[in-house]
């Protein structure tokens, strides 16, 4: 099933020059980038987009890391994209993110872990809207 899922080149990818490297894995699979962005999240987009870990030990760290630099939101369409983006991308932890996905070919952080994406549909349209407007998006 077409599925829109929601994900972020974050600070570290941007400054070690890997949103190319990123966007044509993503490409390279199948799966169509239907809108992108590059912008500077705030305090308020962080608390939103993390709700879930606003409360969690790591998140002081997390919240630091996020706001510490731009970041490239991209807004990826495709049969299955959900699963396949969090398949390609890894598991979180950098030790146990293996060879072939992103994290494990170039993660060496559990904070600062490259990329973000969407781990439901359902969370998938909550984060799409933070990111994008309807007219933004070119499916
Ligand atoms: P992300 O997929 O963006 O969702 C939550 C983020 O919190 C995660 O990637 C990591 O960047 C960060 N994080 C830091 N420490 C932890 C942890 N112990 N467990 C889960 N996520 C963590």
């Amino acid at each position: 099933m077409a599925e829109r899922t929601l994900i972020l080149i974050k600070p570290d990818a941007v400054r070690r020059r890997l949103i190319g490297e990123i966007v044509s894995r993503i490409e390279a699979k199948g799966l169509k980038i239907i809108g992108m962005k590059m912008l500077r999240f705030d305090g308020a987009l962080a608390d939103a987009h993390y709700a879930e870990h606003v409360h969690k030990d790591f998140y002081p760290a997390l919240r630091q890391f996020i706001l510490s630099g731009p970041v490239v939101a991209a807004a990826v369409e495709g049969p299955d994209a959900v699963a396949l983006m969090r398949l390609m991308m890894g598991k979180t932890r950098h030790t146990e993110a293996v060879p072939g996905t992103i994290r494990g070919d170039f993660a060496f952080s559990t904070t600062e872990n490259l990329i973000h994406g969407s781990d439901s549909l359902e969370r998938a349209d909550i984060e799409m809207r933070l990111f994008f407007r309807e007219d933004e998006l070119f499916a």
